[in-house]
């Protein structure tokens, strides 16, 4: 299984602390947030990753993190995002390393306490469609939100204006190599951006769409400027074991 990391985007929501670096650059406690990811992917068993940068500072990645020495890796791949076209316009790029094997893809700034691993081995058994994970919030107007009912999802919607549940949907995501047909068919939405939750839906109509709660602490540290320094928080006081 392939792992993918999306970093790109200008981070406009950070200004002014994203006008000369990279969001996915900036420090969560004592690391660069971009390491948490990493080390999320490489302790579920991923070692084969690509990381999507963008913006006028992707240079930096590759000071910074190189062929990934530093975490036991012998190659890192790299591509670039042009613009910010959105999460799925991202993905989009990385359909000539991926092949014909599975994937599972991170947002550069998602950070979590606990690992994947049983989800990733749950996802690599499952035969058709994509895998998502959940997890309850206090904001749910933020994300995008599902609706579930016993063990099956009935709805997503990006960041609805009346959520009809709590369960955010959080940015690691299990796809086949299918997701890129079904992006190649997406149409941008009102922000302009090729929506991860349209992919997710498009699963969820042919009903190949499974779901895991996820147990721990996650943050969408690249939220916003209070999620950001949340999150230095709680990685230095509870700690995110895979890093
Ligand atoms: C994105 C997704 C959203 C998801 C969130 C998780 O939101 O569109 O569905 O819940 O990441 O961090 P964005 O950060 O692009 O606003």
């Amino acid at each position: 299984m392939k792992g993918i990391i999306l970093a790109g985007g200008l981070g406009t929501r950070l200004h002014p602390l994203t006008r000369i670096t990279n969001k996915h650059l900036l420090p969560v406690y004592d690391k660069p947030m971009i390491y948490y990811p990493i080390r999320m992917l490489i302790n579920a068993g991923i070692d084969d990753i690509m990381i999507i940068t963008g913006g006028t500072n992707s240079g930096d990645f590759l000071r910074l993190l190189g062929n990934g020495k530093e975490f036991g890796l012998s190659h890192l791949h790299y591509g670039y995002q042009e613009g910010e076209g959105g999460i799925a316009d991202a993905l989009k790029l990385c359909e000539d390393f991926v092949g014909r094997d599975k994937m599972v893809v991170a947002l550069g700034d998602n950070i979590i306490e606990k690992n994947i691993k049983a989800f990733a081995a749950e996802f690599k058994k499952q035969k058709k469609g994509a895998k998502i994970i959940l997890k309850q919030v206090d904001n749910p107007k933020e994300y995008g939100i599902a609706e579930v009912r016993g063990c099956k999802i009935t709805g997503i919607i990006e960041k609805p204006k009346r959520p009809k549940s709590d369960l955010a949907v959080i940015g690691v995501y299990f796809y086949p190599n299918e997701v890129f047909n079904i992006i190649k068919k997406l149409k941008p939405s009102k922000r302009g951006e090729l929506e991860i939750t349209d992919v997710n839906n498009a699963f969820l109509k042919k009903g190949q769409l499974t779901y895991n709660i996820l147990d721990g602490w996650w943050k969408d540290s690249g939220e916003s400027k209070d999620a950001l320094l949340e999150t230095n928080v709680f990685v230095k006081e509870h700690g995110a074991n895979h890093v």
